[in-house]
């Protein structure tokens, strides 16, 4: 049986899906925005957003809500965390890897956190000490070892988001691993890692709603999570490295020597 939390955030999740699926079949008529350099908004976003909203503060007057869309709506409850659409540019150009992200906080602790791809019908999901899941699936994170054989994902800044070492770390992670890779969706990077099928991940300027569910879902199937260079990650990082226990030391190693 579902946690009641994850209960809730699936009924949420699966009704604002019916809108993200039914925009992402006319996304020829899509009206988009642009906040800054490669960063954008569609009016998808803003009714997905509104709809999560409605369904939780039916279950949850009180929560305290952190949005992408709509910013922070205060309350006394616990927090809720939602990004309406993770992965907003493959949207808009009809690539099917995005997420609804709702997580909740309670006292600075990640509890439960959904992802949902409404359009794979891929519903990920954790509970603090419950595993963590896709549809009926336990996830585990993969057991590789070496580098050599490993595929690691990253997220390429882009606009104002560029930093100097960036390309000195992507050098590094690609002279001695099997590739990486720029799916386009942080959340989903994260639940790929925690399904084995990347065996790490790193980014650095993201949002707690990027990766609030996502991890969860690492260290519930069993991975590890910190900054790229260590440090432990607490819900104000925004930077990350998330992997399996076997080569998480190396690759911050291979981020840090630069
Ligand atoms: C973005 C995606 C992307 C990551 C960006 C995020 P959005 O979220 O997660 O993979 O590289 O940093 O902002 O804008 O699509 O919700
Ligand atoms: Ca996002
Ligand atoms: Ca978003």
């Amino acid at each position: 049986m579902l946690p009641s939390t994850i209960n809730i955030f699936e009924k949420a999740a699966r009704k604002a899906g019916k809108i993200l699926t039914r925009d992402f079949g006319e996304i020829e008529n899509l009206q988009i925005q642009s906040k800054s350099v490669g960063d954008f908004v569609t009016s998808t976003d803003l009714k997905v957003e509104r709809s999560i909203i409605e369904t939780l503060k039916y279950y949850y007057p009180n929560a305290n809500f952190v949005t992408e869309e709509s910013g922070n709506i205060k309350g006394d409850g616990d927090t809720i965390v939602i990004d309406p659409i993770d992965g907003t540019s493959n949207f808009i150009h009809g690539i099917p890897h995005v997420g609804i992200v709702i997580g909740k906080i309670i006292q600075n602790e990640i509890t439960d956190g959904i992802i949902f791809n409404p359009i794979l019908n891929e519903f990920y999901w954790a509970s603090h000490g419950k595993g963590a899941w896709c549809n009926n699936k336990r996830l585990r994170v993969s057991k590789r070892q070496e580098l050599s054989s490993c595929l690691v994902g990253t997220g390429i800044p882009f606009g104002t988001r560029i930093y100097n070492n960036y390309y000195d770390e992507l050098r590094n992670i690609s002279k001695i691993t099997a590739g990486v890779r720029r799916l386009g969706a942080a959340s989903l990077d994260l639940a790929y890692v925690a399904s084995g099928k990347i065996d790490g991940f790193w980014e650095k300027d993201l949002n707690l709603w990027d990766v609030c569910s996502g991890v969860l879902i690492v260290r519930e199937a069993g991975g590890r999570v910190s900054e790229p260079m260590g440090e432990i990650w607490t819900i104000n990082s925004r930077d990350i490295l998330a992997s399996n226990t076997l080569i998480h030391n190396k690759l911050i190693e291979k981020l840090t020597l630069l």
